[in-house]
This record gives structure tokens, C-alpha cells and sequence, in this order.
């Protein structure tokens, strides 16, 4: 059908939604600002930067088994419980499968209408007797276009495909949110070959085998890509998690040595967040480094600093640090942190579980400011915290409530002020004795 093209130009590469060809001074172009579409969840749309824009192309990215699906369908349905008719095309699942996992999330599905077509002509065409308000297709790795002669789930199938979904979108203004597989090989073509096409990429991120799920920004036309949302996967699909700062601390943490939290921010938000370090001693020359949910680098370098400025001998000893709940820690902010998790476990002593610990720490030992540190602050008050140790200059200023802010210039000064002096002798009772 003729519709879906909305360019009849001779140059089959015609960029989507490209209306004109004449040259316009800048100044002239009006932009409507298109009210946004809200989703089912408000989590998605702060990510989105509020709401769905009509016409944009969400690539919705993550792990098989991670969500994808879940969170499309709460999303179709809680539109289209709103009064926007929802297009639902999945290449995955069957009609069935989809009224099964309707049911086990409690959804009637009036308004979403299934589809179960898997070259992109049939569904375009599909689309133009339907007065949708949003696509959604699950998952662009299934789906193929007649035009190109490749594999489905090449590269060229799902760039072309999400090419011909993206000028439907773009003209006849309705969002399309398209589920893509991280593929780890390089057979399937995975969200990375689609992310220059599309005007949005959220990453939905988590341990599977975990309740919580992240979702992430990583490339927005519309808004900021620092926004984060939290969701945990329950017997009813996904809920949002609207207070998530304690959601990563585990349980146990009063009484384990090489454990310390800090103040760690997810975009705007502060989540409180623990790292767990391990030291021991090895038998080989070379000692091994393991991180898990913190930048591998900063891990090394915190390492090389304990060793070479405060003379722990770590050169003979194995290094593992895992931040809980399956969280990952990108920013330098928890460096001071992973120092002190990894003195505690080496010296085997407890660090006090009300403290946090916020600062980057640099090659000469010293602790240098972190954005935000107000924000992070509060957010330790207000989850009962009871001592901060925070770089040394700006202490000053962010006193706050029942707060004690201990500020440090250096990580010397941080480890006298968090890590016990006391060494315990006999660190672990065998279970076999
Ligand atoms: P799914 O949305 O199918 O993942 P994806 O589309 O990304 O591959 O979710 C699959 C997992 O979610 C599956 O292991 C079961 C779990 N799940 C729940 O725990 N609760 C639910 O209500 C639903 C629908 C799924
Ligand atoms: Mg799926």
C-alpha cells in the first residue's frame, strides 16, 4: 500500500521523515511542542523524559528473559485503558502465549490489538486499517521486509525493517516501541546496529535471577539519557519502585567485614548502594582482580594507591569486589568506598553500617569532591545514616540534620576514620572443626 511511503523520490535512501527539500532559514521553522504521550508507568516515562513523543522510534533493549515483553504488554494495556488503541505485533509469541501472559498480569487487553505477522510490509499494511496510537513490535529480530534478501535477524533485515517501521511512525505521528535482543555473538544483528536510527534506546538491565530491573537511558532525542528507572519483577509482572535508595544493601551487612556503603547517584536520583570486598591471601605470582558492578579500572587503581601510598600488601593477595543487589557503580564518587570495603576485609574488621563513605580518590591517595554531594547527603539523613565521610573541602556547607560529616583530604585519613584498629586474631572459625 501506497501510504506507508510517505516519499516518492526518486533516492530509495531518503532519510525518514524528511518533508521537504527546499532550504528553510533556521529561524522560520516552527516546532509544535507535541503533547507526550504517559505510558502505564510513570518510572518509563521520567526515562523517556515524559511520556512518549508521537512519531518516536523507543528501541527497547535487554537480555532475553530480563522483561522486555512484560513490560511492553503492562505498557500496550495501560494505554489502551486510557482510550489510545494499542497495535501489538509480535514475531516471538503466539496470540496465545501473549492471552497467557495477559492473564497472568490481569490484563483484559480491550483496545490492543494482536497481530502475529512477521514481514514488515504485512504488518504496514495491517497498521493503515487500524487507528492505533502506538506500535509496538516484539522483537525486531523477528521480523523481515520482503525488499531485503538477507537472513531475518541480519544486520540488513533489522535495519531495514526498523527503517520502514520508523517512516511509518514518523508519518502518521504515532510512537512505535520496539523490543531488540542483546545479542552476545555477532550472527544476530543486536540493539547496537539500530541505535544511530532510532530516537530513543533504553536498556532494561538486571540479574534475571534477581527481582529488580533498571531501566536505562542510553540515547534520547527527546530528553536526558541520565534518568533511571526502577522496577522489580513479581508474580504480576513489573511494579515501580518510586523509593529505591535502599533496595541494594543486603541484610547481613552489620556484621561482615569488607563491607561499605555509599552514596551512588542514577541520574538525578540517589541510591544508597554497598560494596563487598574480598581479600585473600594466594599462592600464585600473580594475584587476581575481580570486579562485579564496578568499573574494573577504578578497582585497579584503588588497589595500586592502598598498595603504593598506605603499604598494604596487597601484591600477594586475590581482590574481589562485587557491589549488591546486582547494581553497577560507574562514577568515581564510590572509589572511597571501594578503599575502604577492601582495608575492612583485609584487616578483618567490621566497618560501622550507619556510615557512608563519598569521594573520588586520585594516584596520590588524595579524595577529591564528587558532583552532588548535598543530594547524597540527604539522602543518607534521610535513611537513618548516621556519619558521612566525605571529601575534605566542602565539608563545611553540608552539614546536615543528624548527620555527622567527617570530611578527609586524604584515603589515610578516611581509613582512621572508618576501619577499627583492632585485628582480630583467629579472623575465621572453620565450619569443619
Ligand atoms: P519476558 O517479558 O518474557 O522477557 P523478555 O521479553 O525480555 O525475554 O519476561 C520473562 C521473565 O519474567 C520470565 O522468566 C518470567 C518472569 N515473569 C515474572 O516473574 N512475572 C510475571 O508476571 C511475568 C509475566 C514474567
Ligand atoms: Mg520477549
Amino acid at each position: 500500500m501506497d501510504a506507508v511511503v510517505p516519499l516518492r523520490r526518486a533516492s530509495s535512501k531518503q532519510w525518514v521523515g524528511a518533508d521537504t527539500v527546499e532550504f528553510r532559514e533556521l529561524r522560520e521553522i516552527t516546532v509544535e511542542e507535541s503533547p507526550r504521550i504517559p505510558t502505564a508507568f510513570n518510572e518509563l516515562d521520567r526515562v523517556l523524559g515524559g511520556g512518549l513523543v508521537p512519531g518516536a522510534v523507543v528501541l527497547l533493549a535487554g537480555d532475553p528473559g530480563i522483561g522486555k515483553s512484560t513490560l511492553l504488554l503492562q505498557s500496550s494495556a495501560g494505554m489502551a485503558q486510557r482510550g489510545f488503541p494499542v497495535c501489538y505485533v509480535s514475531g516471538e509469541e503466539s496470540g496465545r502465549q501473549v492471552r497467557l501472559r495477559a492473564d497472568r498480569l490481569g490484563i483484559e487487553g480491550e483496545h490492543v490489538f494482536f497481530l502475529n505477522e512477521t514481514a514488515v510490509e504485512g504488518i504496514l499494511e495491517y497498521l493503515d486499517r487500524l487507528d492505533s496510537s502506538l506500535l509496538v513490535v516484539d522483537s525486531v529480530q523477528t521480523i523481515y521486509s520482503r525488499e531485503a534478501s538477507s537472513t531475518v535477524g541480519s544486520v540488513t533485515q533489522v535495519r531495514e525493517c526498523t527503517r520502514k517501521i520508523m517512516q511509518w511512525a514518523k508519518s502518521n505521528t504515532v510512537p512505535a516501541l520496539l523490543a531488540g535482543h542483546v545479542t552476545k555473538d555477532g550472527t544476530v544483528a543486536g540493539p547496537r546496529a539500530l541505535e544511530h536510527m532510532v530516537d530513543v534506546v533504553l536498556y532494561l538491565e538486571g540479574d534475571t535471577l534477581g527481582p529488580y530491573r533498571l531501566l536505562r537511558g542510553a540515547k534520547n532525542r527527546f530528553g536526558s539519557t541520565n534518568e533511571v528507572g526502577v522496577f522489580q519483577m513479581a508474580g504480576r509482572g513489573l511494579e515501580e519502585v518510586s523509593e529505591p535508595s535502599l533496595l541494594f544493601l543486603s541484610r547481613h551487612r552489620q556484621e561482615a567485614a569488607g563491607s561499605a556503603v555509599t552514596v551512588t547517584m542514577e541520574g538525578s536520583r540517589p541510591l544508597l548502594a554497598e560494596v563487598q570486598a574480598l581479600t585473600t591471601h594466594t599462592v600464585f605470582p600473580q594475584p587476581r582482580r575481580t570486579g562485579t558492578g564496578v568499573d574494573f579500572h577504578r578497582l585497579l587503581l584503588m588497589t595500586a594507591v592502598l598498595s603504593k601510598r598506605l603499604g598494604l600488601p596487597l601484591s600477594d593477595q586475590d581482590v574481589v569486589v562485587n557491589v549488591a543487589g546486582g547494581l553497577t557503580i560507574q562514577e568515581p564518587a564510590a572509589d572511597l568506598g571501594i578503599a575502604l570495603a577492601l582495608v575492612s576485609s583485609f584487616r578483618n574488621v567490621s566497618l560501622d553500617p550507619w556510615t557512608v563513605a563519598i569521594g573520588e580518590v586520585g594516584l596520590g591517595g588524595e579524595v577529591r569532591d564528587v558532583p552532588q554531594q548535598e543530594r547524597r547527603l540527604s539522602e543518607a539523613t534521610k535513611l537513618g545514616f548516621r556519619r558521612a565521610i566525605v571529601p575534605g573541602s566542602r565539608a563545611a556547607e553540608s552539614g546536615a540534620g543528624d548527620l555527622e560529616v567527617i570530611p578527609v583530604r586524604a584515603v589515610s585519613d578516611a581509613i582512621r576514620v572508618a576501619v577499627p584498629p583492632t585485628r582480630s586474631r583467629s579472623p575465621v572459625t572453620p565450619v569443619w572443626e
